[in-house]
């Protein structure tokens, strides 16, 4: 149970902000929630529907860097607890436009920041910012090297993750210089309902069922280490209520595998629960397109602090994560046509059309 007043979550209408706000309204009873999300592109009402018990949950729509907005919202709603999702978070966007990326992953975390310092001074000690962050801050890791730990130096190599790097670098400031009550949550790649069709798993499952290509980038090698989201919104919510003030904790599935292999695990499963209506096999669809610039090659994570000083560890298996997953988007139709609109299919026809085809199989 969050016992640090009101919880004001942002970014709550994207992908892992929504599960995170289901997860805690039916987990802790008392948990009062306020949302505060600007809805850009990432961001839709349709994901925070049919909450359980509505009536602990408000929702107002805004920028994490209106430092006015974000004041008021601390004061009139006395909130106790920030968890930050708010973010751009993908990365082929920031390698196309990355200015978004430094206005709301810089600015608007130093604009939290700031608001608490100001709204909580004289009450640090009742109040918590949690600030939500990626494994890519790390960098690349060789096929043989140790997992990522709390202790390994930064090393972004995208725009995504250096701005990412550069939110971690001054929440650990506030924390220093002023004492402000933060956490940091380093986690590795999510997967599950809700996510934005643009990101890998999604994108191959809405490809296959339109009979579209599954575009695979460059050899398709690349190590992810996958976490299905409720496991990562129980991870979170750990932290805040036993997490050390001032600490970082890495969270990860421990499931590291190759793009490709998770391609060929969606198309195998679509073949058995949902034959293609030309016969032949998903994987029939693979297509290897130019790579993405700067390609980390891999990612893992080392979970031993948060597995022994908080004692979580995640739950849910790959094969029934994934399953369930692929399940929620063939069930889930109108949230995808209502997700896919203008913007997503001009996002597409920029990131795609572009890439060459190295090979179909
Ligand atoms: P998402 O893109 O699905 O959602 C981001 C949300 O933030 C959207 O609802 C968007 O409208 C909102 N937003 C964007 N700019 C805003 C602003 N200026 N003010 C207020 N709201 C704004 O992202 P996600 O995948 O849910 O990721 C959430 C957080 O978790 C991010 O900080 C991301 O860096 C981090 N993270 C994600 C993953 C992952 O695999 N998806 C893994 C580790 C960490
Ligand atoms: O590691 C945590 C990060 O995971 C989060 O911080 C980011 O917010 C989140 O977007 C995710 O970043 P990735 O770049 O790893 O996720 P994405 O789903 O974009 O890509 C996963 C892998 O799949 C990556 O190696 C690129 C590859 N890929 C992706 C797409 C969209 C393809 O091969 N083809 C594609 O079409």
């Amino acid at each position: 149970m969050i016992d640090h007043g009101s919880i004001l979550v942002t970014g709550a209408a994207g992908f892992i902000g929504s599960n995170f706000i289901r997860y805690i309204l039916s987990s802790d009873p008392k948990a009062r929630i306020v949302s505060l999300d600007l809805l850009t592109y990432a961001g839709s009402l349709q994901n925070i529907r049919d909450l359980p018990d509505e009536s602990r949950h408000t929702f107002i729509q805004g920028d994490i860097a209106d430092a006015e907005l974000v004041e008021k919202i601390l004061r009139e709603h006395k909130i106790g607890t920030i968890v930050n999702f708010a973010a751009e978070s993908h990365v082929d966007r920031s390698i196309t436009a990355p200015g978004a990326f430094v206005q709301t992953n810089i600015v608007g975390t130093f604009t939290l920041l700031e608001a608490a310092r100001n709204v909580w001074d004289g009450h640090f000690d009742k109040c918590r910012f949690l600030h939500v962050s990626t494994d890519e801050v790390y960098g690349t890791l060789g096929p043989d090297d140790p997992a990522f730990s709390e202790t390994t130096p930064y090393a972004p190599n995208s725009p995504y993750a250096a701005s990412k790097a550069s939110s971690d670098h001054l929440v650990r400031a506030y924390h220093e210089t002023y004492a402000l009550p933060t956490l940091t949550t380093n986690c590795s790649n999510n997967y599950g309902e809700y996510q934005y069709p643009e990101k890998l798993i999604p994108l191959m499952i809405i490809n296959a069922l339109t009979g579209k290509q599954l575009p695979v980038y460059g050899d398709g090698a690349q190590v992810r280490d996958w976490l299905y989201v409720e496991d990562h919104c129980s991870a979170i919510a750990t932290v805040i209520c036993r997490g050390r003030v001032g600490e970082t904790y890495n969270i990860g599935g421990m499931m590291e595998e190759k793009n490709i292999e998770i391609v060929h695990l969606i198309c195998d499963i679509l073949d058995r629960i949902r034959r293609s209506p030309t016969g032949e096999s998903y994987r029939s669809q693979i297509t290897h397109v130019e790579d993405r610039p700067g390609h980390d090659r891999r990612y893992a994570m080392d979970i031993t602090k948060i597995r022994e000083e908080l004692g979580w560890s995640p739950k849910e298996s790959f094969e029934s994560g994934l399953m369930k997953t692929i399940r929620w988007y063939l069930d889930n139709q109108t949230w995808v046509n209502s997700v896919m609109s203008e913007n997503y299919d001009e996002w597409i026809a920029l990131n795609y059309s572009s890439r060459q085809e190295i090979s179909s199989q």
